[in-house]
This record gives structure tokens, C-alpha cells and sequence, in this order.
């Protein structure tokens, strides 16, 4: 069993081997430009490959900007039987508040033009499922374990960005039934499908939506977050 785990917000501001055991570092070749560097991590039993698809030091890219082919083509070449992905959201419905964890169960892409595929033949990506259930269940799980908070549905609405969205937009994807924004999750999870590798996802709500404000008006994107992502998935593998 070989897992990735991509780390999200706040995953640069990481001290991996206050967290870890650190192993090899390797940056891959991909017939899509080189990958992020992906970091052999390993705790009692745990073992995962882990990457800051952000950047190492710094916010380096933001979402748009990050070249999800050759991260999903080089965890691949790693050998992945599984993906676990941090990603840091605005809570958009009711009942959810900052510092808690949802693992979603669908997805509701609005990015306009990002690449989705590595345009392979097979059409059979199997959209109306993106979320593996068993990872999904052992993140939950996971979370559960540490103390955290955590939904365990939910759908993620996906935004191009860079900008952050206006308070009609995001009425709108809640009337649709978003209960969270980011805008890392698309293409990852449809690249990981066309790859099958089976993906699911830890969000970790860093703020109130815009718009959402009057419930909860932190935006908290220092360490914490990157250390309950790492803490949470590495358990998950
Ligand atoms: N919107 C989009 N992406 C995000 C947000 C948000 O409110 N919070 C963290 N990532």
C-alpha cells in the first residue's frame, strides 16, 4: 500500500520532523513538467509520501497556478494505491464553524480553465462518485480519534479563483447545497480518477465564507492548520 498525501493551506509553514520521520525527497520527470517535491514520511506505524502542492517554504502558487498533472502523473509513478488530500475551506452552511474538520462526499466544480484531464481515451471517470468511501471513512475516523470535530458529508464547491468569491456567489452555491468552499480540490480529484487511483479529502475550515461572516469572523491560516492536516491523514494511511 503506498499513500500520498497533498498537503494543503498552511502545509508550507510545516516543520516536518517535529511531526515525523523524514526520509527522501524526490522531484519527478512527468511528461507534464516536473512535480512537486514529494517527502518520504514515516510515524510508528504510518508510513506516506507527502507533498506541499502550495510550495515547501511559502506560499509559492496559489491554487490556480499549481500543476495538478504532473503531481497526479508523478504520485503514480510512486506507486499511490490511495490519495489523502488536505485542503483548507470557507464554511458555507449552517452549523459549521472554524477549526472544525467535513470530509466531503461530492463536489460541485465551477473553476473554468484549469486542465481536468491527461486526455486519455476513457470517458468513464466516475464523476457521480468522486470521493472514495473507505479512505473517506478512515479520515473520519481519524479525525474522530484526535479530538477533532467532524462532519462526515458535505459537498465542496470548487472556485477558480485566485480571488475570493462575492457574498452572492456564495448564496448561490448554498442554495445548491455547498456546505464548503476551496479552490484546490478541481482537477486533482478527476486526474486521480482518470489515474484510478482511489481520493478522498480532509477539509479543514479556515474561515467563514464571504458573506458568512456575522457567524464566525476568524480567518486563521497560521501553523495549526497545517499540522492538523499532516496529523490527521498520516494517521489515515
Ligand atoms: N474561499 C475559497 N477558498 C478558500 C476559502 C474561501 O473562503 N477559505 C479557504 N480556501
Amino acid at each position: 500500500m503506498t499513500t500520498i498525501i497533498f498537503g494543503g493551506t498552511a502545509a508550507y509553514h510545516l516543520k516536518l520532523p517535529d511531526h515525523a520521520q523524514v526520509g527522501e525527497r524526490r522531484i519527478i520527470d512527468t511528461p507534464y513538467g516536473a512535480s512537486s517535491p514529494f517527502i518520504y514520511l514515516t510515524k510508528n506505524d504510518h508510513s506516506a509520501w507527502f507533498s506541499s502542492r502550495h510550495g515547501e517554504d511559502g506560499l509559492q502558487r496559489t491554487a490556480a497556478f499549481v500543476n495538478h498533472r504532473a503531481n497526479l502523473w508523478a504520485a503514480q509513478e510512486l506507486g499511490a494505491t490511495g490519495i489523502l488530500s488536505w485542503n483548507g475551506v470557507g464554511a458555507i452552511a449552517a452549523g459549521l464553524a472554524v477549526g472544525q474538520m467535513v470530509v466531503p462526499d461530492d463536489l460541485l466544480d465551477m473553476t473554468r480553465s484549469r486542465i481536468a484531464s491527461f486526455e486519455s481515451s476513457d470517458l468513464a471517470t466516475p464523476s457521480g462518485q468522486p470521493f472514495a468511501s473507505e479512505l473517506r471513512q478512515q479520515l473520519v475516523e481519524a479525525s474522530q480519534t484526535q479530538g477533532f470535530i467532524c462532519a462526515t458529508h458535505g459537498t465542496y464547491v470548487c472556485t477558480e479563483g485566485p480571488r475570493l468569491e462575492t457574498a452572492a456567489e456564495i448564496s448561490a452555491y448554498g442554495w445548491g447545497g455547498a456546505a464548503v468552499v476551496g479552490m484546490t480540490l478541481s482537477p486533482e480529484v478527476w486526474l486521480a480518477a482518470e489515474l484510478k487511483i482511489p481520493y478522498a479529502s480532509l477539509c479543514i475550515i479556515t474561515n467563514m465564507a464571504t458573506g458568512r461572516w456575522a457567524l464566525d469572523s476568524r480567518r486563521d491560516f497560521g501553523p495549526g492548520v497545517g499540522v492538523k492536516g499532516l496529523q490527521v491523514t498520516l494517521a489515515a494511511t
